[in-house]
């Protein structure tokens, strides 16, 4: 047996990611309202489950316990964490912005500093407050004024941060908000829709702006959800992943590809595309999504080809409870990243999804996505397994395999 080494390039950022919404626990928003709402409620009970598990609640009490998301990082030897601020507790009405809320997510950002841990800061993932709900959300007239007012109070307050995503994944938020209809707004109209994903692109683009006014060495993206489309044989299938493409790697993109210094890469899924027919004998991830961690080389490779730009992976990870594929699936993660930058592709990051396990959106709290188990009364997180081989890839800036 022989051991190989796969040296990372130097200043290679390493560590893991969060959204406000999913660990911070006791917010008020458009999400937490439409979770406890009669039908909603009444149609989990119709299947048999128990609704509090679907609503977020106290997540993972991180609001209270940042010092240990900042232990558990410390643990897996980070560099680099993305988190998310949540909007409604930082402008709980509209126009009033609430300092103490700001005072917290700076002091995030100076203990994340102290510890050498470089902040990725997504401005907005996802729940929106109330007042902004009820004057239409992403719909709203003046959302792009809204957003900005939002943004620029943010910006201000963590004036050391480098590293900003404006949104978090505009085609799945607008896909599962407006043309599937399962997450609010639950509206399922194609205009809407598309209006939204164009008010998302607009609102990139001025945000964009305002951060490079705000401090112009900052660097600016969005984290992006890619599926790696592979076409079986045929014509067919061929036009099937152009189309594919276009509709979740490209239309977006394309549209802010001037506003961007980087792609944010959220990478879970490899799609076959094969006249319908599914890839037999895959590994499956508890929520049952197929686990193909390797495709992240082909869909480093394909971003970097059509927009040459340095890419950070955001996201990757999977609902794993008893941690049985989560070592695999990073190291043939880290296989494939390592392989596209040796082969020229300028990928500067990796951030697991997720730092620790919290609330996973319709799914509540069954899918288990943490480097680190949070036990649901007392909160304790303690590491899984694969958290620990994570720590020495980290620390050594390396992966070593042996084959
Ligand atoms: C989202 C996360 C989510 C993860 C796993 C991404 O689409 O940004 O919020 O938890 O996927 O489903």
């Amino acid at each position: 047996m022989t051991l190989k080494i796969l040296k990372f390039p130097t200043g290679f950022l390493w560590g893991a990611a969060t959204s406000a919404y999913q660990i911070e626990g006791g917010l008020v928003n458009d999400w937490s309202e439409w979770e406890k709402s009669p039908k909603r409620v009444k149609k989990l009970k119709a299947q048999g489950l128990n609704p509090a598990d679907f609503q977020s609640g106290l997540a993972a009490d991180s609001w209270n316990r940042f010092e240990e998301d900042l232990a558990c990082l410390k643990k897996i030897n980070a560099s680099a964490y993305r988190f998310s601020i949540d909007w409604s507790r930082v402008e709980p009405e509209e126009a009033r912005f609430d300092e103490g809320t700001l005072n917290h997510y700076s002091t995030m950002v100076a203990r994340l500093r102290e510890e050498n841990i470089e902040p990725f800061v997504t401005i907005w993932h996802w729940p929106i407050p109330l007042w902004l709900r009820d004057k239409g959300g992403f719909e709203a007239k003046k959302i792009i004024f809204y957003f900005t007012r939002f943004a620029e109070r943010v910006a201000l307050a963590l004036p050391t941060v480098k590293f900003w995503l404006t949104i978090n994944e505009p085609t799945v938020y607008t896909g599962d908000s407006y043309f599937r209809g399962i997450w609010p707004t639950q509206k399922r109209n194609i205009f809407a829709y598309l209006k939204v994903l164009n008010n998302l692109a607009k609102v990139h683009k001025a945000t964009y702006a305002l951060l490079k006014k705000i401090n112009p060495d900052c660097q600016v993206g969005i984290a992006s959800s890619h599926m790696y489309f592979e076409a079986g044989p045929g014509i067919i299938n061929k036009f099937a992943k152009t189309c594919a493409d276009w509709w979740q790697n490209n239309h977006f993109l394309d549209q802010i590809k001037e506003q961007q210094d980087f792609i944010g890469l959220n990478f879970y899924l490899h799609v076959l595309l094969n006249y319908g027919f599914k890839d037999k004998n895959k590994k499956t991830s508890d929520l049952g999504w197929e686990l193909s961690p390797s495709a992240i080389y082909n869909m480093v490779m394909y971003l970097n080809e059509r927009y040459h730009k340095p890419i950070y992976i955001t996201e990757n990870g999977l609902a794993d409870a008893k941690d049985t594929y989560r070592t695999w699936y990073i190291e043939e993660a880290l296989i494939g990243l390592h392989k596209a930058i040796s082969e020229g592709a300028d990928v500067r990051g990796y951030l697991h999804w997720s730092l620790i396990d919290n609330f996973e959106w319709t799914h509540g709290y069954s899918g288990k996505f943490g480097l680190f188990s949070v036990d649901r009364k007392t909160f304790i997180r303690t590491p899984r397994p694969s958290a620990l081989v994570y720590a020495e890839i980290c620390k050594n800036n390396e992966l070593k395999i042996e084959n």
